[in-house]
């Protein structure tokens, strides 16, 4: 009996590990699993023997319970708390004014210069003992110096002589979250959202704090809590003792709360007849609130505006400009610390301008008419998150203004949360462009982090793809987009295949064969989709309203929403002109680069269309005619989504069956969707170039209004 009830018991234990071990993707790239390479594991238990954290605040509390739970996770083993370094191996972490032993190894040098949230870690000794530390000047630098360091032991590299030292280039690194009071999600993908108002403030859900962990390990230190298309009531009391529980959670993780403000709040929630900024008891009412806010969220950072864009009010309804609208908003937040985030995204149905010229042509001359405490947030392209745009013109074209660039995680054009698309190449392409503002390296990147003029108002936003669904993401590979804009956030000169290998490392595994090949599958994804999508330039051609699909006959409705607009197909060629001759958009990049579009030679092929328009029969540099090249590249994405299923599939034996199963089955529609893209596209500019498809490629399965009407049924976010 005895026996059978240890056999009972044992099955429970085994049964209940691999429950908890389940790969649901929940523990996002914090999986803190023991390293399963014995001799790494033994090499790290040889060189960490206890922990020192000393100070006393929540971000250190909070600091040091993650290194004891990834330590301990990692190295299969409890790591004890020591009071004083009674032996090697002891990992220190503090600052020199909260640590006594940190203060004794007079570190002032080389902390010097890293800030607020830079941080060092070595190996050096203490009292002749081996240690390793981790140091800074303050607390939030002793927490992402700890992250650093449980991934330098999740990525299994040598702890023997580290000599770290990090501080991040991009001071206020942002999430944005197009997130509802009612809990939908603008452009969300993976569930509804996280932050579930009606439960709060009285019950605070553990997934804030596990969203501000991962958050925290890639060096987020903001939250922009809602939509851009702004509610007011988010400013009402009752949200704001909702907003502040959350910055409760936040703050431990060192990260602010910041909100979206709807310009006619004060004629909504304030009772006002009107929202001009330049009212006396507009500017009263603005001062007032945010004193408010700011007694509910001391440390409240800001807000975001989206003005006169997309239908939403602004200043320009009463004859003000944006920096007058932005100014008012600045003033009422600068005695606490606070900033406005003022975007550029703006662009006007009734100016009959290239929608790609309008946002330079409102900012640019506002250039030096903001208050030092706004910020304007620009997307990286000139129109809206395509899945390859120029950089937008306005990087570099307003010296005397703070910029920062606005990134969509959120796969708004580019699949959803059901195709699998590596963001980071795109990001990268976009912070590594050169504007040549003052002359060649004036890369967007320099622009950005302030180092090109001087700033020090520097930062970044990443349009959040999280939700309520188990996995955060939807896609479990979409989780490295939340991590790779994070990582870029804090240094956007990384490149994407480091960030790639960390990722993979730390969410799936250490062995080099599956790195390689996950690796392989996430760097080809994005121009795989750009090839069966929007190739060569060509851009904004999806559906109408949901955006997932191909829609290149879109042509109903306001004109810039449609995408004959932008595609101009007809029986001569395809593609904008946006050079001289035409709308002259060109004429808004620094010399070098306006030459370079300018000219149809010179104007890399990837940007043709978005430049030119160009005639069917047009030689490529492939020596193929521009319509058989725009069939072959259609072909060629779909083809690598193709070889990405067969990669994906020698993935089996080596990760666990949850995430492959998952990955395996987005896969497959993947490729449903990327012919769907393929034959639609083909077909519809078909009609005006009157030109076979090249004999080898394989034919449509079906005619054009199949195309046109397919509804899809099984795709995130199509309601
Ligand atoms: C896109 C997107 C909108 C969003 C807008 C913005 O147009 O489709 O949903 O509101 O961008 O960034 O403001």
């Amino acid at each position: 009996m005895k026996y059978l009830y240890s056999i009972i018991l044992t099955g429970l234990i085994i049964f209940n590990s691999f429950e908890t071990r389940a790969e649901d993707g929940y523990r996002l790239w914090l999986r803190y699993d023991v390293i399963p390479d014995s001799k790494v594991l033994k090499s790290y238990n040889k060189q960490i023997k206890g922990l020192i954290v000393e100070g006393d605040s929540p971000v250190i509390r909070a600091a040091k319970n993650e290194l004891e739970k990834g330590l301990e996770g990692l190295l299969g083993r409890s790591i004890p708390a020591m009071s004083s370094v009674s032996k090697k191996g002891v990992v220190i972490a503090g600052t020199p004014s909260g640590s006594q032993v940190i203060g004794s190894l007079k570190l002032q040098d080389k902390l010097s210069g890293l800030g607020p949230e830079g941080y060092i870690i070595v190996n050096t000794r203490y009292r002749n003992k081996k240690v390793i530390v981790i140091a800074a000047n303050n607390d939030a630098g002793v927490m992402y110096g700890i992250f650093n360091f449980l991934r330098l032991l999740q990525t299994n590299q040598p702890i023997g002589s580290l000599s770290i030292s990090d501080v991040p280039k991009i001071n206020i690194r942002l999430l944005n979250h197009w997130d509802n009071l009612d809990r939908s999600v603008e452009r969300g993908y993976a569930g509804l959202s996280l932050w579930d108002w009606q439960s709060l403030p009285g019950q605070i859900d553990e997934r804030y704090t596990d969203y501000a962990r991962a958050n925290a390990s890639v060096g987020i230190n903001g939250t922009v809590l809602t939509n851009v298309n702004a509610n007011a009531l988010i400013l009402t009391k009752d949200y704001l003792e909702k907003v502040a529980a959350l910055a409760g959670v936040f703050r431990s993780y060192g990260i602010k709360v910041y909100l979206t403000a709807r310009f006619s709040a004060p004629v909504e929630i304030g009772k006002l007849k009107t929202a001009d900024p330049l009212d006396p008891d507009v500017i009263k009412w603005w001062k007032n609130k945010v004193d408010e806010i700011y007694s509910y969220i001391p440390d409240f950072g800001g807000f975001v505006v989206k003005a006169n864009s997309e239908g939403q009010p602004g200043p320009q309804e009463y004859k003000r400009n944006h920096a007058d609208g932005a100014n008012t908003l600045a003033d009422a937040v600068a005695p606490h610390g606070g900033i406005i985030m003022w975007r550029a995204f703006v662009y006007d149905n009734n100016v009959p301008d290239d929608r790609a010229k309008q946002a330079y042509n409102e900012f640019v001359p506002l250039d030096g008419k903001f208050r030092k405490n706004v910020i304007i947030q620009v997307k990286n392209g000139p129109i809206d998150f395509q899945p390859r745009e120029p950089f937008h013109p306005l990087f570099g074209a307003m010296p005397a203004t703070p910029l920062m660039p606005e990134l969509q995680i959120t796969q708004e054009y580019l699949g959803s949360s059901t195709h699998l698309v590596y963001l980071a190449p795109l990001f990268e392409e976009c912070l590594k462009s050169d504007t040549y503002a003052k002359g060649k390296g004036s890369l967007v990147a320099r622009v950005i982090d302030g180092s090109l003029e001087n700033h020090s108002l520097t930062a970044i936003a990443g349009v959040a793809n999280t939700g309520d669904v188990r996995n955060w993401t939807g896609h479990p590979i979409a989780q490295s987009n939340w991590y790779a804009y994070g990582r870029l956030a804090w240094d956007p000169y990384l490149s994407s295949e480091k960030i790639a290998d960390e990722w993979i490392r730390m969410t799936f595994s250490n062995d080099p064969a599956t790195v390689n090949k996950i690796a392989g599958i996430m760097l080809g994804s994005r121009e795989a989709a750009v090839k069966y999508m929007t190739h060569l330039g060509l851009h904004h051609i999806m559906y109408e309203g949901h955006h997932y699909g191909p829609g290149p006959w879109v042509s109903r409705g306001r004109q810039d929403w449609t995408s004959v607009y932008y595609h101009k197909a007809d029986e001569k060629g395809i593609g904008f002109n946006r050079t001289s001759s035409g709308s002259n958009a060109v004429s808004q990049y620094f010399p070098t680069v306006r030459d370079l579009y300018e000219n149809r030679e010179s104007c890399p092929e990837n940007l043709l269309l978005w430049f030119h328009h160009i005639p069917w029969d047009y030689r490529m540099k492939s020596g193929k005619s521009l319509w058989d090249e725009l069939c072959f590249m259609y072909h060629e994405g779909v083809k690598t989504v193709q070889q990405m299923q067969d990669q994906w599939e020698s993935l089996r034996d080596l990760i666990d069956s949850d995430r492959f199963e998952s990955v395996k089955s987005l896969l497959v529609k993947q490729e449903r969707d990327s012919k769907i893209w393929r034959d639609g596209c083909i077909l519809y500019f078909q009609t005006f170039s009157k030109r076979p498809l090249p004999r080898e490629l394989e034919k449509p399965e079906h005619d054009l209004n199949y195309y046109k009407n397919h509804k899809y049924t099984d795709i995130p976010g199509i309601r």
